[in-house]
């Protein structure tokens, strides 16, 4: 191969790969344009973290649910009317408390439980934290702006395509005994990721 051929050659931009595959697409019949509307509808008005924060809020106020929420995340999340993709075959419910914090990362991709969560936000994708998370993870929170004293031992949990996890955030003391729709409310997508307190 000439140097002229490496000249020509470059990577397609990301406009041209978005349409080749709405070409590929729409050659097989597929409604592309209507598709894409309703993912971005799914994205911004469906997939959002006050699902997680409802439900965050329901195992603070009702200790039974918070047991079967831990035992099997998937039928409890159902139980209030919310649902998780066929591919997501395990909902993982990771419990915080004073000694430990659980944080979770995808090193492949960028993988969450999205319905529940909210699309991962970008640095959730980045390279940087997706290594370093897991090698130094309290430098990592540290950054984030989550000091962490010693003591508290830190568990990163990498997620796969079939297990999605969700991080059960300490109740904050002086929420205690507030109506689940006020609970709700102080629960944000990173408390759910594990990289902040309330
Ligand atoms: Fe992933």
């Amino acid at each position: 191969m000439s140097h002229e051929d490496f000249a020509v050659r470059r990577t397609a931009t990301v406009e041209e790969r978005v349409d080749a595959v709405q070409a590929a697409l729409a050659d097989r019949g597929y409604e592309v344009e209507q598709g894409v509307a309703e993912l971005s509808r799914l994205a911004t008005e469906e997939w959002t973290s006050a699902n997680g924060a409802r439900i965050v809020a329901r195992a603070w106020s009702d200790p039974a649910y918070r047991r079967r929420l831990l035992a099997n995340g998937r039928a409890a999340i159902e139980e209030l009317g919310y649902a998780m993709p066929k591919h997501h075959r395990h909902l993982v419910v990771l419990e915080d408390s004073s000694k430990v914090k659980n944080v979770i990362c995808c090193t492949q991709c960028s993988c969450t439980a999205f319905t529940l969560i909210g699309l991962p936000p970008d640095w959730y994708k980045d390279l940087d934290y997706r290594a370093r998370v897991v090698r130094e993870s309290r430098t990592v929170l540290r950054e984030m702006g989550l000091e962490l004293a010693d003591d508290v031992e830190i568990r990163v949990w990498d997620t796969t395509a079939d297990t999605r996890y969700m991080v059960l955030p300490e109740q904050p003391a002086h929420t205690i005994g507030w109506p689940e729709e006020k609970l709700a409310a102080i629960v944000t997508r990173d408390a759910m990721i594990g990289v902040a307190r309330l």
